[in-house]
Parts: C-alpha cells; structure tokens; sequence
C-alpha cells in the first residue's frame, strides 16, 4: 500500500483541528455515531479551551486513482508556546497541508509554520479554509498566500472543514502531490547502509494509566516487530516492543511488522516520559544502525514562576501533584526551592505563559492542591566582577549588586502582521518595551509585517493583549529568541512592614524603576487587606528606598455587620472569609493574597 505522511500546520483558529476530523469522517475512519466534535483534540483542557495542546496522530486509508493509501497525519498545534510540537512533527512528514481561514488570511503564525515546512523539505499544498463564511474571500486570500509564502495561487485548494465543501479534492491532493515515504530526512549524514537498518524516528510520547508511556514514532527504515529487542541510541536505553499500532484514531494493535514508512506507536514498558527523549532514534540491538537520525532540539523553558502550598495543601501534597504531572507532561521543569516568605516550594519552567495557565490549572484540577504563585520571570544571565558568568530563573537569586559586571536578558526577534492603520500605535507601544525597529514589509494593500526586537520580559505578560487592542484584534505576533543583551538592569526589592518579601523582588530597568515601584506599591495596597496595625509598603533599590506607601489600619471583623442572634448567617460570613484567604499567605504579621504576588505584572 501506498503511504503518504503529512502534518496540519496553521495560525491558531484558522481550523486545523475541525479539518481533521472533516479528514478522519470523510476516510470513514470515525463512525457517525462515534463523531464527537474535535475527537483530535482529547485533553479535557483542550477540549474547554478549544485549543490543541498536544499533537495527535491517526492512520487513516483512502482510495485514490484505483490504489489505496495510507495518509498518515499528525495534527499540530497552533499557539506560538507549542511551536516545538509543530517541528517535532514536520520531521516525520514528508508533506504538510497549510491551513488559511479565507475571511482571516495569512497571520503570524501561518508565516512561522510555513517557514518550519520549507525548512524541513516538506512539500505543502495550501487550503483556503472556511469558505463557508459570509466574510470568506478564498481567491484573495490565496494571492496573499502566493505574494507572502510563494506557494502559487492556482494549487490552492478551496475548503470548508465544515460543510465538508472541497474535503475529497484535498485528499485527492494529497495522495497525488505528497511524495512517497523516503528513508531519510534532511541533514542525514548516516552510510548509505543505514537505509536498510531499522531506524525510527520518536516524535512524541505520552503517558498511559495502563499502558506507561506510549512512544509515538515514524520508521524511516528497516522493519519493527512486537518482541524485538530495541536500543534508543541517544540514550543507549534497551527495551523490548510489547506492544505495536497505529492511531485509526483508537489505539489500535497490529499484529504484522511495522515497515518502512510507517508512523505507529509503540509500548515498551517504559516507566516515566522522563526516560524516552523526543526526538531520539529506535534502532534493533542485535542490528543497530551507526547513526541516529538527525534529532531536534530540546524545547527551552522561557518563563518561570514559584508554586508554594496555600491553604489546607501541605508541601507534600504539591510535591506529589507536580512529580505526577510530570510523569503525563514532560514539558515543564521543576526543582524545589525556598523562599524566605513562602516557605517550601517548586520554581518550574514553561515554554510560554499560556504553558504556565495550563500547568497550574492542571496541578490544581488534577493534583487537587492549593497554590500561590509568583509572577513570571525570564531567565537572566549574570556576569561577576570575577570573571564568573551563570544564569538565574528567580531575581531573589541575584548576588551582591557590588560583584555584578553586567546583567543581560534574553531577547526576542518578534513579526507582528497588522493593519496599517496600527501601525504608529504598535511602533509607540514597542518603544515603551525597549523595542528596537527592525524593519517593515508589504503584505497586502491593507496589511503589513514589522519585524522588531524586544526584550523578552517586556512582551510576556500584556504586551499581547495590548497588540490585540491597538489592532482591534487584527494584529498577530510570532518570535523566536534571539541571545542576551546586556542592559542598565537592577534588582527592585519591596518591603512590606519593613521585612523584604523575595517572592516580590523583580529586575527591572534602571530607567523605568522609579516608574515600575509606584505602580506595583499601589497594586499591592490594593490587594493586600487592612490589618489592625498600619502597614508600610516600600520599593527598594539596594538600600536606597525608591517609593512608598501605606495600607491604614483598621478593625475588621466581618461578623461585627450581624446583628447579634442570626448564627447561621455569621457562619457563613466566616466560611465565605475563611474561603477568600485559602490563597493567602502569611509574611510576619500580614497576610499577603495571591493576586499580590502578580502585582509585579502591572506595568502601568
Ligand atoms: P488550534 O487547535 O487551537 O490551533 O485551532 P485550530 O486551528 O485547530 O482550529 P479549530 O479546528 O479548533 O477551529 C477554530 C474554530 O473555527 C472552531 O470554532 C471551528 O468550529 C471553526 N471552523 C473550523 N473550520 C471551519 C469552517 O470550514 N467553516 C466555519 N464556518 N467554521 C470553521
């Protein structure tokens, strides 16, 4: 049989996820009675956010020109957090369908992914997607996709995920475009020999209550059998296969060999997703290949942030809900740390801040744990006097300002498309980030792409939001990191009744923290409730106080507003307080809310 491996790839929303299953029913591979909308997309969360978090892959058979095929597909996801789902992904395919909602037309991330496709040699057939749409604009859309991506106009093909207009014309497309399986990818440098040898390429891997961790892979060559004894040669790990399928989209066994070509999963009883590495090659121990295939590279974390215990969660409770999580989501990374205010806790790294939501809904949903959180930071790399040079994830890391040469942040390379009526807002906004202009590009009569630079810090918390609202949601963003760079960066301390909080220690620009101490106090004064006693709240730099503030005192006992008798409804007064300081923490005599501890987030 004929085989054709390909991914999904689009700007988030623009309907990747809804053509999949379009694809999985129109192959018959999904029953009408068993049709659930986005049955691609599993995770509870995904289902609730209506986004795709994990990349899924099914097998699915179409008859095409008197042949069967097996399209093979991988669905991605969308948000620039994931990128690196989306280029695990593209190294198992030899194709990718490019996904353009005709009403939206190209955006940041169609332009990202496109660019990861011909990175990777992948032949693309783009689809103009939605047509269903009152606003759809299918041949204009597809010009744009010619003018910014070279993908020409006329191979476009017209589709609505929905109705299902177009759908059999795409799989017809893909049978006849996508070139056949090839025994390996590109920047190979392996013998001609190893073609023959049994290498396959892991490009997932999940964690199964049943199963342990299921290895999603693709066979570039050679054949794998349930029982063979296999080697994963980054590693050097050995197991043995108990287990072969595929995804038609249930786990399905295949008793056959897998051949080459192929994409399947595969058990092997394997403990913990921490001992397969994404990315790495399977060969046979008894007749390995010499060299793996070309890997990628490991995602970085790029935000970071504290969990601590709140409430009734003892620290190990939260121990136990993170070391679980980790063993289903090898994506975060965490290591205990202590602050002086919060006591006992994990500092864990996210590839995004929409990463970082996702982690601590899923810690406190499934691990059933209170938490408080520290604001996100980035990870800053310090150069002493002496010559050292190390990185820290948390400013309350920082040495004695009087050892620190310099302290650099990262930075990002961003593409922003918007309309060009937004353009002098966008720029003015960039400015105010410590942006630098880098360059500005035509994309169609009313849009534009502007390349700037900015520092990392300065665009994780709002700067999107802002986009959004200045292009009144029209405008888009993608980046990648680009280095450090040194700046006029210091350590801002706050002090709540004279005793420094760590967990609220930030490093911001010498410039701006006069500026950034204000707004944070008066965010803090916000939250934090009246105690019986004043409380003094001050910014500090070194020991040079840079701003202050006061939170007056006052009596507060809620139950003091019920007039004697009604004890139920005092009850309830208490419980509802009770419930309200869950979150809480207790720094000295005051009790700090969580929502303090993103005070810092406030950029004014
Ligand atoms: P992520 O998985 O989050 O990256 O998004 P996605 O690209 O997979 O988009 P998804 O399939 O979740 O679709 C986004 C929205 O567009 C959903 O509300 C779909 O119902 C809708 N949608 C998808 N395809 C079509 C279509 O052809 N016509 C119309 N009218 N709506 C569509």
């Amino acid at each position: 049989m004929k085989i054709r491996n390909f991914c999904i790839i689009a700007h988030i929303d623009h309907g990747k996820s809804t053509l999949a299953d379009r694809l999985l029913a129109s192959t018959g591979a999904v029953t009408k009675r068993e049709e659930r909308e986005q049955t691609l997309d599993s995770m509870d969360l995904e289902r609730e956010r209506g986004i795709t978090i994990k990349a899924s892959s099914v097998s699915v058979i179409h008859h095409y020109a008197g042949e069967d095929y097996m399209l093979n597909f991988i669905d991605t996801p969308g948000h620039v957090d994931f990128h690196y789902e989306v280029s695990r992904a593209l190294q198992a395919c030899e194709g990718a369908i490019l996904v353009v909602d005709s009403a939206q037309g190209v955006e940041a991330q169609t332009v990202a992914n496109a660019y990861l496709a011909i990175e990777s040699d992948l032949e693309m057939i783009p689809v103009i997607n939605k047509i269903d749409l009152p606003g759809a604009r299918p041949e204009e859309i597809a010009l744009e996709t010619e003018q910014v991506l070279g993908l020409p106009a006329e191979e476009c093909i017209f589709t609505s995920a929905k109705t299902g207009a177009g759908i059999q014309e795409l799989l017809d497309a893909i049978c006849a475009k996508l070139p056949d399986p090839a025994p390996r990818k590109a920047g190979d440098e392996a013998p001609e020999s190893d073609d023959q040898k049994t290498r396959a390429l892991i490009f997932d891997a999940k964690y199964d209550d049943y199963r342990g961790v299921v290895v999603y892979f693709r066979l570039f060559g050679g054949k794998l059998k349930v029982g063979d004894k296999i080697r994963m040669m980054g590693t050097k790990r050995g197991f043995a296969v108990g287990e072969l399928g595929k995804f038609k989209p249930k786990m399905t066994r295949q008793k056959e060999p897998m051949e080459a070509g192929e994409v399947g999963y595969m058990v092997a009883s394997i403990k913990t997703l921490a001992d397969v590495n994404i990315g790495d090659t399977i060969t046979l121990d008894n007749d390995p290949a010499e060299c793996a295939l070309p890997g990628y590279q490991e995602p970085h974390p790029m935000v970071f942030c504290d969990f601590y215990p709140s409430g009734e969660t003892q620290f190990d409770d939260l121990r136990e809900a993170v070391t679980k999580l980790h063993i289903n989501d090898a994506s975060f990374t965490y290591q205990p740390t202590t602050s002086e205010a919060l006591g006992s806790g994990f500092r864990c790294g996210f590839l995004g801040m929409l990463h970082m939501d996702i982690i601590q809904e899923r810690l406190e949903r499934e691990g059933n744990v209170s938490l408080v959180q520290t604001a996100p930071t980035v990870t800053y790399e310090i150069e002493q006097r002496d010559g050292v040079v190390f990185e820290i994830t948390n400013p309350a890391d920082l040495p004695d300002p009087s050892l620190i040469k310099e302290i650099r942040e990262p930075m990002i390379t961003a593409e922003i498309i918007t309309p060009n009526k937004s353009i002098g807002d966008l720029m003015k906004l960039c400015d105010q980030r410590r942006g630098e202009y880098k360059k500005q590009q035509y994309l169609s009569e009313t849009r534009q792409i502007l390349d700037y630079e900015l520092p990392l810090a300065e665009t994780i918390y709002d700067f999107y939001d802002k986009l959004k609202s200045i292009t009144s949601g029209y405008g888009t963003m993608d980046y990648q990191l680009n280095g450090f760079r040194r700046d006029n960066l210091v350590k801002m301390d706050i002090l709540v009744n004279g005793t420094r909080v760590d967990a609220l220690s930030v490093i911001v620009h010498r410039d701006k923290a006069e500026y950034r101490g204000r707004v944070l106090l008066k965010r803090l004064k916000q939250e934090i409730d009246r105690h019986l006693f004043e409380i003094p709240l001050q910014a500090a730099i070194g020991g040079k106080i840079i701003a202050r503030e006061t939170i007056k005192s006052v009596g507060k006992n809620v139950t003091a507003k019920c007039y004697g008798g009604d004890v139920t409804r005092k009850r309830k007064l208490l419980e509802k307080q009770k419930k309200g300081k869950e979150r809480m923490k207790r720094v000295g005599t005051v009790d700090i809310p969580q929502e303090a501890f993103m005070a810092v987030l406030d950029t004014g």
